[in-house]
């Protein structure tokens, strides 16, 4: 699934990217997420806090449904 749709992000690169220890900015730099419409933000923001709270060796979160 795509996190950004304006630059075809998907999510999982935002989660590897939070997991290596990149914070959103840095991310946003690399990849542009959220640098376009910016509709991706909160979610991004929401991917990388959760990310980094795993360990590096941890299972994924499950990924919420919102409605
Ligand atoms: S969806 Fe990410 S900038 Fe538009």
């Amino acid at each position: 699934m795509f996190i950004c749709v304006c630059h075809a992000l998907p999510e999982q690169t935002v989660r590897t990217l939070a997991r290596e220890g990149m914070s959103f900015e840095e991310i946003q730099a690399v990849t542009g997420c959220a640098t376009c419409c910016g509709s991706c933000r909160e979610f991004a923001e929401t991917i990388v806090l959760e990310s980094r709270a795993l360990p590096a060796s941890g299972p994924a979160l499950p990924v919420l449904a919102i409605a």
